[in-house]
Formats: C-alpha cells, sequence, structure tokens
C-alpha cells in the first residue's frame, strides 16, 4: 500500500521514521507493507535525512496525479492549501489521515461529504494528541446519550501553566520550551489564545452531541494574562488553574467555552501535567470516564495518525465504512445563560475606599463575593484576588464595566473560571 505524507514538520518526520522502521509490525497487522512513496515539502533549503529526501516533492499535484498513491496524509497545518490538498485527494478517490484541527473543526463535514466508497476521512490525531478519544467518541461510546465533556486538550498550555506552577518558570521560558519540544502550534497564539483549544472542544462536541458545532460559537479566553501572583493566589485557594474546554448538554441545548479554570487539588484534572491532555466524560449508562495521555509532540501525535492509516488501509482492502459527520447546526445555549464562580485580580489605588467602591461595582450588578484577598501591596497600589458567587455572564461584564470605570482601579488583571460546572 503506497501512501504520501504532505509535510515533514514535527509529526510528519515521526510518521514517515515510524513507517519505515516497523515495515514488519505494520504488515503483521495489515497482511501487507506499507510505504511512504512521496513527501511533500515546501523549503528547499531544509536539511532533511537523505533517505526522507529522495522521495520529496515540491508539486502536491504530482502527488494527487499518482494512481498508486492510495492514501494522502495531511500534516503541514493551517487551513489552507491543507483543505484543498485534502478535498482533492478525496475526490481523487484516495483515502485521508489528517491531525489538522483546524480544517476539520471549520470544514469536516463538508470534506467528509467528499469521500468516494471506500476510502475515509480520519482525524484522530486532531484531538488531544496520543488519546484515542476521537474513535472512542464515534464507536465505543456511540451508544451512549452523554451529558458532558472536560478537557484539557491543549499540551502547549497545559505545559507552559504546569512549569510556572511547578518551577516557578515564567511564561516566555516555558512558552520557549514548549515550541522547541514541538508541542505549539506553527502560530504558538492559537494556542495561547485558546482557538486550538475551541476548535478541538467544537470537534469532540459535534461527535458526542449529534449536531456540528460552529467554532465562532464557543466562548474563549486564553493563559497570556495569568501571572505567578494568580498561581500563587489559586495555591492559597486550594487549587491549580488549567486551560479548561467545557461542552455541556442541557435541556436548552448546548453550552460551550474554555478559559482559564480553578481545578481544586484531588480532582483528577488538577493532577495533569506537562503537555499531557485529560478528557472527562460524562454520559448515560457509561457514567464517568477520563481518558489520559500525551497530548502533543511528534511521537504522542504519530501515534494516532498510524493508527488512522492502518484503519485507512485495512478499510480500503476489506471495505469501506464512512465516517457520518453531523451536518445540522447543533441547538446551542446562548453565550453567557449560565452561572459559574469567577476569580479576578484587580490592581487598585492605595486608598481608603478602593475597596468599598469595588465592593459597590459587584453589588449594583447583583454580584456576591465568596472571597476577597490582598496578596500584594507595591508602590501605592494594592493587588486584590477575588472569588464571586454563581454569576451570569452578562452580571460580570456589568461589573467588570463598572470597575474599568472606576477610579479605585487602575487594571483588571486576570479573569479565571472559578468552577469548572455551570454552579
Ligand atoms: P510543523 O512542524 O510546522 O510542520 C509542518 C510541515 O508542513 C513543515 O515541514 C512545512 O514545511 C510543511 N508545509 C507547510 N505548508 C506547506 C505547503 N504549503 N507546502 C508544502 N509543505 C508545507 O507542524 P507540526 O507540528 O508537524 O503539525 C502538523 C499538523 O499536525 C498541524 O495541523 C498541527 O496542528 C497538527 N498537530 C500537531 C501536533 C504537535 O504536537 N506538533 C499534535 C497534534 C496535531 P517547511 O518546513 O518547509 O516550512
Ligand atoms: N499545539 C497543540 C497543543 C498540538 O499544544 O496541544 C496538539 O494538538
Amino acid at each position: 500500500m503506497r501512501i504520501a505524507v504532505l509535510g515533514l514538520g514535527t509529526v510528519g518526520r515521526h510518521v514517515v521514521a515510524a513507517i519505515d522502521s516497523e515495515r514488519e509490525l505494520f504488515r503483521s497487522r495489515l497482511g501487507e507493507e506499507i510505504e511512504v512513496s512521496r513527501i511533500l515539502v515546501r523549503d528547499p533549503d531544509k536539511k532533511r535525512p537523505q533517505s526522507m529526501q529522495d522521495r520529496t516533492t515540491f508539486a502536491a499535484e504530482e502527488i494527487l496525479a499518482d494512481p498508486d498513491v492510495e492514501i494522502v496524509v495531511e500534516l503541514l497545518g493551517g487551513f489552507e492549501p491543507a483543505r484543498s490538498l485534502i478535498e482533492a485527494a478525496l475526490k481523487a478517490g484516495k483515502s485521508v489521515v489528517t491531525a489538522n484541527k483546524e480544517v476539520i473543526a471549520r470544514a469536516g463535514p463538508a470534506l467528509s461529504l467528499q469521500a468516494q466508497p471506500g476510502a475515509d476521512l480520519l482525524f484522530e490525531a486532531a484531538v488531544a494528541g496520543g488519546i484515542p478519544i476521537i474513535r472512542s467518541l464515534q464507536e465505543s461510546l456511540a451508544g451512549n446519550r452523554l451529558q458532558a465533556i472536560y478537557g484539557i486538550v491543549n499540551g502547549t498550555t497545559n505545559f507552559i501553566l504546569s512549569r510556572m506552577q511547578q518551577a516557578g518558570a515564567s511564561f516566555a521560558d516555558a512558552l520557549e520550551e514548549a515550541t522547541r519540544l514541538g508541542y505549539a502550534e506553527a502560530e504558538p497564539s492559537d494556542d495561547l489564545d485558546a482557538l486550538d483549544a475551541v476548535r478541538k472542544i467544537s470537534i469532540l462536541a459535534s461527535l458526542a452531541f449529534g449536531g456540528w458545532v460552529d467554532v465562532d460559537a464557543v466562548a474563549k479566553e486564553g493563559i497570556r494574562n495569568i501571572t505567578e501572583v494568580d498561581i500563587a493566589e489559586a495555591r492559597s485557594l486550594g487549587g491549580v488553574i488549567k486551560l479548561i474546554a467545557r461542552a455541556e448538554a442541557t435541556p436548552e441545548g448546548l453550552t460551550l467555552g474554555v478559559s482559564p479554570t480553578l481545578i481544586p487539588l484531588g480532582h483528577p484534572l488538577a493532577d495533569v501535567q506537562g503537555a499531557q491532555n485529560a478528557i472527562y466524560v460524562r454520559g448515560e449508562p457509561i457514567g464517568e470516564l477520563i481518558f489520559q495521555g500525551p497530548g502533543a509532540g511528534g511521537p504522542a501525535t504519530s501515534s494516532a495518525v498510524i493508527g488512522d492509516i492502518i484503519d485507512a488501509a485495512r478499510s480500503r482492502r476489506v471495505g469501506g465504512r464512512s465516517v457520518a459527520l453531523p451536518r445540522e447546526p447543533a441547538p446551542l445555549v446562548p453565550l453567557g445563560r449560565h452561572a459559574h464562580a469567577y476569580y479576578l485580580r484587580l490592581r487598585l489605588r492605595d486608598e481608603p475606599d478602593a475597596l468599598a467602591l469595588v465592593a459597590q461595582a459587584f453589588a449594583r450588578a447583583g454580584v456576591t463575593l465568596r472571597s476577597v484577598r490582598q496578596p500584594m501591596h507595591l508602590g501605592g497600589a494594592a493587588t486584590i484576588s477575588l472569588v464571586t458567587g454563581p454569576t451570569r455572564r452578562a452580571q460580570l461584564e456589568e461589573a467588570r464595566l463598572a470597575l474599568r470605570r472606576s477610579p479605585a482601579v487602575l487594571a483588571e488583571e486576570s479573569l479565571i473560571l472559578a468552577e469548572m460546572e455551570p454552579v
């Protein structure tokens, strides 16, 4: 079985190296050998192992026109030209395996319709690296009515938060290390500003709850504003900060969001460190499940990609199975309908009425406060951290607007969800 790999970066190199070195293993699994016959690259000056260099081409159309190539493995990243190449490969009757969450989240349903009989579009590596969550939702859990998914689905941000929490590393140093280890996207703002996690929870929710979720309908907050002060405050409150992606089925529809969230110590998601991902799933009749494992990096991701390649190869030989992706939009609860507890860190003028003015802003918006602490007092300014009681987003925004206008407040420095589930 001849396959082509588009892209020879962090993931592509691991996939090609593993297929080259594990020929016997994959032959035993499939009953025939898999061979990477062509590799699409872009940069003519990049140094590549000679055995890979010999198979490279700059011409995607050569690969698409090659009748011997049965499976195209897209590992370029980004929306275009990845989307168009996937579409062209499917139209040409090839099976496609991809790790590209941006393309699947934005164009998955339309692309899946292009798969010809006997050919598949598979994307296990698009969510949570090596964790087999896509297949679990599509196949093993298909008999359940699922109620909620909460996950750490971005390895880069979990790596950064873990390094800041455990080793006191700076944000910049931790990001640099995550990039060097191959966890970050080519555009790391996708990780830091939560776009990557939004794409992943959109894909998971679409598969779990049976309606396609538009990425633009997911509320999001990234981790750029989290500082060592928030981390110390979280510790004092008995927890840690994690970037959590949420999807909950309610009688009114789905609620979705991605935001930094305070997780109490002892909760299984609090212990997920480094580039590990973890996904909590609740449903009937299964109850509760947690999937945990390496969520980013070449080796973990290549595990999911190669699993898909073997699956696509098998189905070409023994008969295709079409992956049905829902096409109708999912019924969503409008953003902000549910109440959450929030943590905020504010810098205040060091004046006698400052705290009273802050309390007034919350009171006028109908927001109760569960705790108020003052971790820092520096050069005429005081830092306070607050945890609210159950608050709808509109109430919170009303209080934040009043705080921005208040003479007492110098800055709102961070905003974190204080509880994972709505309260
Ligand atoms: P990467 O290291 O940036 O590699 C991308 C490769 O694609 C590079 O070799 C690049 O070539 C090539 N490329 C990009 N655009 C091209 C074009 N127009 N024509 C030809 N070649 C092109 O990315 P990666 O980390 O391997 O990620 C690949 C995909 O897997 C992305 O969709 C990513 O989101 C997904 N993914 C990554 C991870 C991870 O941990 N890294 C985990 C799960 C999923 P040059 O080197 O010549 O620029
Ligand atoms: N940049 C992504 C992450 C790669 O850090 O999770 C895995 O999808």
